[in-house]
């Protein structure tokens, strides 16, 4: 483990401390941190709000939202020593005359508790606002490196597309170095996630045929069954593309398909993960048309839940995707020829989030194939259960040479153990300042890059949205651009 404990921050600025993120994910993040004694022993958390809320209003709605949200950790006696912790602070973030009120917050608890002005900003605001507050910040001597260290975490989505994401950067990076930005994609502070390096290169076994002469392709998917929902106005700017693919799909390709980085340290294992996104061949018509499908969903067999089109804030001749499948290449010495399959999908049957990683069959078959023989599958389930499962073969028990596949499973979080919330390990590194888990810009402007070329194709040529039916598996069409007769998509 990285030893960052002088790197801490004193003070935690929460922009958005009454919206539902900072509810439901931050406080249970810091209420836990907290009862591991895991936060700094000195540190304080200005909580900004625009409502008329009291210290103790603010700390009964944090209470609240504790007991609703932190995993039956809740324990009155912790919850005393923590909420004193709390300091809310009414202030209406886009006007920048208001900012001297937090000056004088910050002020007093350095001379009252002897910090230095060690200070990192959370931006749980509307994307819109990631700058104006970074720049009000700025304007009133709220980010002087010369009195402490500041940091600055951002939330998703960072840009609307690569020019508003260029825009949002040079903003920032106006202020703020690229070492004192933490670009959350919160997927990546999932167990699994973060497991998946340990599962390649702590393993021998696993990293010898981790390449294209023993992996016959690798599937990746992220499918919800819930709908939309409340988010029809933001989903409708986005798209599964951009909601999804533009940052956890691609990121989680990075991680499968990543050289070893030279060491575990920030910046080597970043430098690794552009290096695939580097690799994926350059995005045209010819492509799009051939190795993407996408699709909306319509109502479900039984009527009860409503088309895309009829949700609420959606445009009702809406043509955003719901539903993105793409086949990719990574034209580098490990990748040439295995395809990667990436699905992402809303209203599907089952939600799930998994890598499956298809082995080639053996070159002549001993049991032969009316056994149907299940090539050898590494599964990494990343959601709702943590788990890794290796289909194998064996012979049935029996007289008759029968071949039936078993699986070997291991179920991280099944049994007693709770993994960590990723926003709980996110915001532990970030108070130790160590930003591995957090995006780097060109992670970022790659993305970016990749996804707005195909939704500028998407946009001007003629190519079909498909549509599939709520709590199905997605539209047919994803299994046309498979590339090998009898092959599918893996469901477990
Ligand atoms: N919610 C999630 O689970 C989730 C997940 C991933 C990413 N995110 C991202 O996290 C960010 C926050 O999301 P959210 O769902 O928490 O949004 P939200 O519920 O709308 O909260 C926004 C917060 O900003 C405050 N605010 C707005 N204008 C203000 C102003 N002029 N001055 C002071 N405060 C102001 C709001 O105060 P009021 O309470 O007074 O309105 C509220 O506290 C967004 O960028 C979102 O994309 C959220």
């Amino acid at each position: 483990m990285k030893d960052l404990k002088n790197n801490e921050p004193n003070i935690f600025v929460i922009f958005g401390s009454t919206g539902d993120l900072t509810y439901r994910k931050l406080m249970p993040a810091l209420y836990n941190l907290h009862i591991q004694n895991l936060l700094p022993k000195d540190f304080s958390v200005i909580c900004i709000g625009r409502r008329d809320f009291s210290n103790e209003d603010y700390k009964e709605n944090v209470k609240k939202s504790l007991n609703k949200f932190s995993g039956n950790t809740f324990d009155e006696g912790k919850w005393e020593k923590f909420s004193l912790i709390f300091n809310y602070l009414k202030l209406d973030f886009v006007n920048d005359k208001t900012y001297g009120s937090l000056k004088n917050s910050i002020d007093i608890l350095c001379d009252k508790y002897k910090y230095q002005e060690n200070i990192m900003y959370y931006m749980a605001v509307a994307p819109e606002y990631f700058s104006v507050i970074a720049e009000n910040l700025n304007k009133n001597g709220l980010v002087c490196k010369e009195k402490g260290i500041k940091r600055i975490i951002i939330e998703k989505p960072f840009g609307e597309n690569l020019k508003s994401a260029r825009e949002l950067n040079e903003k920032i990076t106006e202020i703020f170095t690229e070492k004192e930005i933490y670009r959350i994609d919160h997927y990546l502070g999932k167990e699994m996630i973060q497991n998946i390096m340990a599962i390649r290169f702590a393993n021998p076994i696993l990293e010898s045929i981790w390449n294209n002469r023993y992996i016959d392709n690798i599937q990746i998917t992220s499918n919800e069954s819930l709908g939309v929902l409340t988010r029809g106005r933001y989903y409708e700017k986005s798209g599964a593309l951009k909601d999804m693919l533009q940052n956890h799909m691609l990121q989680l390709l990075t991680l499968i398909a990543m050289e070893p980085p030279t060491s575990l340290d920030t910046e080597s294992i970043r430098d690794e993960k552009v290096k695939v996104l580097r690799a994926i061949p350059k995005v045209d018509e010819e492509f799009v048309k051939n190795n993407i499908v996408r699709a909306q969903y319509l109502e479900d067999k039984g009527k009860t839940l409503k088309a895309y089109r009829d949700e609420e804030n959606v445009s009702k001749d809406s043509n955003v995707e719901t539903f993105v499948a793409l086949k990719c290449f990574i034209n580098n010495y490990r990748w040439t020829g295995v395809p990667f399959y990436i699905r992402t999908g809303k209203r599907i049957s089952k939600k799930i989030t998994e890598v499956v990683i298809e082995f080639k069959n053996a070159p002549f078959v001993l049991y032969n194939n009316e056994n149907n023989i299940q090539p050898n599958l590494l599964v990494i389930r990343i959601h709702p259960d943590e788990r890794i499962f290796l289909n194998l073969n064996v012979k049935k028990q029996g007289n008759e040479n029968e071949i039936i596949p078993i699986q070997m499973d291991f179920c991280q979080n099944c049994h007693s153990v709770v993994s960590a919330e990723a926003y709980e390990k996110l915001m532990y590194d970030a108070i130790r300042g160590d930003s591995t888990l957090f995006t780097r810009w060109d992670e970022t402007e790659f993305s970016w890059k990749f996804v707005e070329k195909i939704s500028d194709i998407w946009s001007k040529r003629d190519i079909p949205l498909y549509t599939y039916e709520s709590l199905s598996n997605g539209p047919e069409e994803m299994n046309e651009f498979l590339h090998r007769k009898n092959m599918k998509w893996w469901d477990f």
